[in-house]
């Protein structure tokens, strides 16, 4: 039925497959910044926790009854270490995203978008017909000019913390823009929280911004958080907003209430050894920068290819000697990469081992 497409994708070297990797390879592809997905005592501590409750599943929306005491919990810790009003856990960031794009962009607002934002957002954005606006990749003056050109009853920014395929940060200026328009500000910290910032909260921690009732802050748990699910903090009359409005919240099953345990006792887990955290992770921007001259203020390292197979057999090259590292082609991707996570539970040695190897074989 799909047969032409399948070729199609396959002759241009864009074919996925899902894998079962050697769980022996020390992993540089996945999201695992803080190594915690081979945790156990964290795992143990969930665990112990849910089973304090008579309820262990979710059962049902969190409109019905599936709002279940960890979720608030969980939402309650969240808004208090980021200093927003509120919290709302949501099934995942692809479901948080969709939440927050269409539900928010009412008729007569507009919405703009990061060229960059992830697939989540982008797709929720087709939702609002001519109601968004897309700028260039982190470019403030492209921003404030598309500001300027389409005034709208709200006006609401959406941008990434990070980056995830190049690393960059969103800059401080949009910050300021959005604040000087006085727009709504969508910061999706997918790959920002547990790596930037004192207590690794994240990009407002890390800028210094003070919090107010236009900014609202994502996050996915599937990350730096070792978990799976997600967040939305924001003002309480935001939040109290989405629950009424967002789809994804309203007409799905509750978040798992296993996940949500696991990243509570994760994030209470993060913020008591941020210092330890912290050093770490500089540790590891220092050797990109000292081996490969990049420098690097987040936890992915991108390194270009010449073409989507010679990204596939680096990556293969690189598992033969024990390394996973991603291998993301396009069209996810302007330009093929290898995309190395300095993952905190790889030692500094072998991320040294691999990023030797990377140079050694890459002509750039
Ligand atoms: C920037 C960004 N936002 C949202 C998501 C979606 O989050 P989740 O995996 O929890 O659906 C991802 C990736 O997974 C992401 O990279």
């Amino acid at each position: 039925m799909y047969e032409n497409e399948l070729k199609a994708l396959k002759k241009a070297g864009r074919f996925r497959e899902r894998h079962l990797y050697d769980d022996r390879l020390d992993d540089l592809a996945s999201n695992d910044y803080l190594g915690l997905s081979h945790n156990k005592k964290q795992f143990k501590k969930a665990v112990k926790l849910v089973t304090k409750y008579d309820t262990i599943s979710s059962k049902a929306s969190m409109l019905v009854n599936g709002y279940h005491p960890i979720h608030r919990i969980f939402e309650l810790t969240m808004a208090e270490y980021n200093g927003f009003e509120e919290g709302l856990v949501a099934g995942s960031g692809f479901l948080a995203n969709m939440s927050l794009i269409e539900a928010l962009v009412r008729k007569g607002d507009m919405l703009f978008m990061d060229e960059e934002y992830h697939a989540s957002g982008q797709m929720a954005s087709q939702l609002l017909g001519d109601r968004v606006v897309i700028f260039a990749h982190n470019d403030i003056n492209d921003l404030k000019q598309k500001l300027a050109a389409h005034p709208a009853n709200r006006q609401i920014i959406a941008v990434e913390g990070i980056y995830s395929m190049s690393g960059e940060l969103c800059k401080k200026e949009i910050f300021e823009i959005a604040d000087e328009a006085k727009t709504l500000l969508i910061v999706d910290e997918a790959h920002s929280a547990g790596v930037l910032g004192k207590n690794l909260l994240g990009i407002f921690e890390y800028y210094d911004i003070s919090i107010n009732e236009r900014h609202i802050k994502m996050g996915t748990l599937g990350k730096a958080y070792g978990s799976y699910g997600a967040y939305i903090l924001a003002s309480s009359h935001i939040i109290t907003f989405l629950v009424n409005r967002a789809k994804p919240i309203i007409y799905s099953t509750a978040p798992s209430v296993f996940d949500t345990a696991l990243a509570l006792v994760n994030v209470k887990y993060i913020r008591k050894n941020a210092k330890k955290y912290k050093k770490k992770i500089l540790e590891r921007q220092t050797v990109v920068k000292k081996m490969m001259g990049i420098p690097c203020h987040s936890l992915i390292l991108p390194i270009v290819m010449p073409s989507n197979e010679y990204a596939l057999f680096m990556q293969k090259g690189l598992m033969s000697q024990g390394y996973l590292v991603g291998a993301i082609r396009q069209p996810t991707v302007k330009k093929p990469i290898l995309r190395v996570i300095l993952n905190l539970g790889v030692s500094v040695k072998k991320l040294q081992h691999v990023l030797a190897l990377i140079s050694h074989n890459t002509v750039q």
